[in-house]
């Protein structure tokens, strides 16, 4: 939701903390800051200012910051309209302290009114300024590591902070819960931040902070303790990817990058995952024991957004080739519900960031009932990760671009191979098939490179359809949740409304919303519904709707149902949504494109939802 940066070393902090916070502006982008402290003058100084970092850079030109001690911060309001008076940092009375905050914190109300009753100023509308007030009632009679710690130990909800002083000028702190923060070990410098490519620049070697704990940075030293002053030891971990794969190297837009990053990805993948000699499926982080998967009778999905979308795929693959029932929820549905799971549940959380707050507590309610938890996760160390069972990371890359696309068929491929290898530890496995199954997965990339050399001429057909009011998109089985899929990218990157449906449903509702104005993308690959998908064409048809269809090379017979194809390789009907999504991805970037549309970064969006 937000993002934040801390910095204490030996260098100028304010060129590291706006690097920092640009590499974290897929976070939440609508208005930011930042807070030094000039040692020599035992004082703070702020610069923050709604809008995007721009506007920051900019102010920071004009009236530059010095120190070697700071923070900043990126904000995706969630209390307090995004102006100058919300924008992090905030201080406290007597601007001595400065804090930035990502989360929510829900006990906020209480909390002011007692630190109004005490007689505390508040400027903002925001939850998070009556952290700073906390800390600042506490520091009266307290360093400033126990004011932060009896300050934390007051707050309900999601927070991960950082805090400098101008009574301790020589230390950044920082505490989470619910929200992420790591620790960059430097020399003479360390570094805090929400993710890994904020200081990514500076040092490989980070420390994923747990939940309940704080950590105290000087230049020299980390100290790392729970909220009850308890030390802990925790091995920083070598960050493997360098920056550029952070950049946009030479696309224009990042998920343009990442959209023709697939091939790539799925090949590293698969050669990652599969044994070449023993076709063996290798989950190295897949902990939990054999015999527990056997006992498995039942399997729950649990995702939002295009996670969800993926985990609905899972569904059709995991019931064909393990013959186990599986549910698939939206993890904020699903964290209410009375849920019927047990000790025979496999819970199967999905999420690229492993920050989604829904997911989260999704996976906590279903540890609480003793199902054991598999995630499916892009980013290494993140909270999902460090609470699930046995995990299985996608190898995606960091993926910047708000709208999801190489992480969603990163999750596709390994929720294919997650079914292949449970087929084979609960002995159901027809190995024959699978060895096909494999060698059809291993062609993927290739026939993914294909669709992308024809980017040109869907980029025109995208165009033609930029100004539509509105899409409907139609598929059915497995390709049922591509369509789902390809409505929410259009919708979220340009703001058309769009509309996933499964075809079959068009009679009972849809079917009345078709004419001349609407277009309708249906997925109509060589599959064993095809023909059901040609009659709902025909019926489109019929009603003068503006048809897109994606369909099989080869096919000669969709020209005569429609003149705007785009054609997929061919390829086993299980592993089609692995190649529709390319299309239905180009088709929404183009379109949005062509709109004007703030690709990477659409309006109102986070690239993770770590509240409510
Ligand atoms: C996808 O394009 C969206 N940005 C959004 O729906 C996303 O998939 C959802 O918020 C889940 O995020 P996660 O995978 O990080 O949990």
């Amino acid at each position: 939701m937000c993002g934040i940066v801390g910095y204490v070393g030996v260098r100028e902090a304010p060129l590291i903390l706006l690097k920092g916070i640009k590499r974290l502006e897929y976070r939440g982008y609508d208005s930011s800051g930042m807070a030094c402290i000039l040692s020599a003058k035992k004082k703070i100084s702020i610069r923050k200012s709604p809008g995007k970092i721009k506007v920051l850079e900019d102010i920071l030109s004009k009236r530059p910051l010095s120190g070697v001690v700071g923070i900043a911060h990126t904000r995706w309001a969630t209390h307090g309209f995004p102006n100058q008076a919300n924008a992090h940092p905030h201080l406290d009375c007597n601007s001595e302290i400065a804090l930035v905050h990502n989360g929510i914190i829900e006990n906020y109300t209480p909390l002011k009114k007692e630190l109004l009753k005490q007689g505390h100023k508040f400027s903002s509308q925001t939850d998070t300024e009556v952290i700073v007030h906390l800390i600042e009632k506490f520091l009266k009679c307290s360093s400033l590591e126990e004011a932060v710690r009896k300050t934390v130990r007051r707050l309900e909800g999601s927070f991960a902070i950082a805090v400098v002083s101008a009574r301790e000028p020589d230390k950044v702190i920082g505490a989470r819960l619910g929200s992420p923060l790591i620790v960059g070990l430097g020399k003479n410098e360390n570094f805090l931040a929400s993710d890994v490519p904020a200081i990514l620049d500076s040092t490989k070697e980070i420390i994923f902070l747990e939940e309940n704990e704080m950590v105290v940075l000087t230049k020299d030293t980390c100290k790392i303790t729970d909220f009850n002053g308890h030390a802990v030891q925790r091995k920083p971990t070598r960050i493997t990817w360098d920056i550029s794969l952070s950049q946009k190297q030479g696309y224009k837009h990042f998920m343009l990058k990442e959209i023709n990053e697939q091939p790539e990805i799925v090949e590293n993948l698969l050669g990652r995952r599969i044994n070449q000699e023993t076709g063996r499926i290798i989950f190295e982080e897949q902990n939990i024991p054999e015999e527990e998967l056997r006992k498995i009778r039942n399997i729950s999905i649990v995702a939002c957004g295009t996670a969800y979308h993926a985990g609905l795929v899972g569904k059709y693959i995991l019931e064909s080739v393990c013959s186990l029932p599986v549910s698939v929820e939206v993890s904020s549905e699903f964290r209410y519900r009375d849920l019927i799971i047990d000790q025979e549940t496999l819970v199967v959380a999905i999420s690229q960031s492993g920050e989604t707050a829904d997911t989260l507590a999704s996976v906590r309610q279903a540890k609480k009932l003793g199902a054991q938890v598999l995630s499916i996760c892009n980013v290494l160390g993140s909270t999902l990760t460090r609470e699930s069972d046995g995990i299985i990371y996608t190898h995606a890359g960091p993926e910047i671009g708000v709208a999801s696309t190489k992480a969603y068929v990163a999750q596709l491929i390994s929720l294919y191979l997650f079914a292949f290898y449970l087929a084979r530890v609960k002995g159901i496995a027809n190995e024959n098939k699978i060895k096909h199954y494999l060698e059809d997965l291993k062609k993927i990339p290739q026939k993914q490179r294909e669709i992308l050399k024809s980017q040109r001429q869907i980029s025109k057909l995208a165009q033609r359809h930029a100004y539509f009011g509105s899409f409907l998109y139609l598929g059915r089985h497995i390709n049922f949740p591509s369509a789902l899929e390809g409505a929410l990218k259009l919708k979220e990157i340009s703001y058309i409304p769009a509309e996933g449906y499964a075809a079959g449903e068009m009679k009972h509702g849809p079917i009345a919303l078709i004419d001349e104005y609407r277009a309708v993308v249906c997925i109509v690959c060589e599959s064993h519904v095809y023909e059901k998908m040609i009659s709902n064409i025909q019926e489109i048809r019929a009603r003068k709707g503006r048809i897109i269809v994606i369909a099989t090379e080869g096919d000669d017979k969709i020209k005569e149902q429609a003149k705007e194809v785009i054609y997929i390789p061919k390829t086993n009907e299980l592993f089609s949504p692995l190649l529709t999504a390319l299309p239905l991805q180009l088709v929404a970037y183009h379109i949005a494109v062509k709109r004007g549309a703030d690709v990477d970064q659409p309006r109102n969006l986070a690239k993770s939802v770590t509240v409510e």
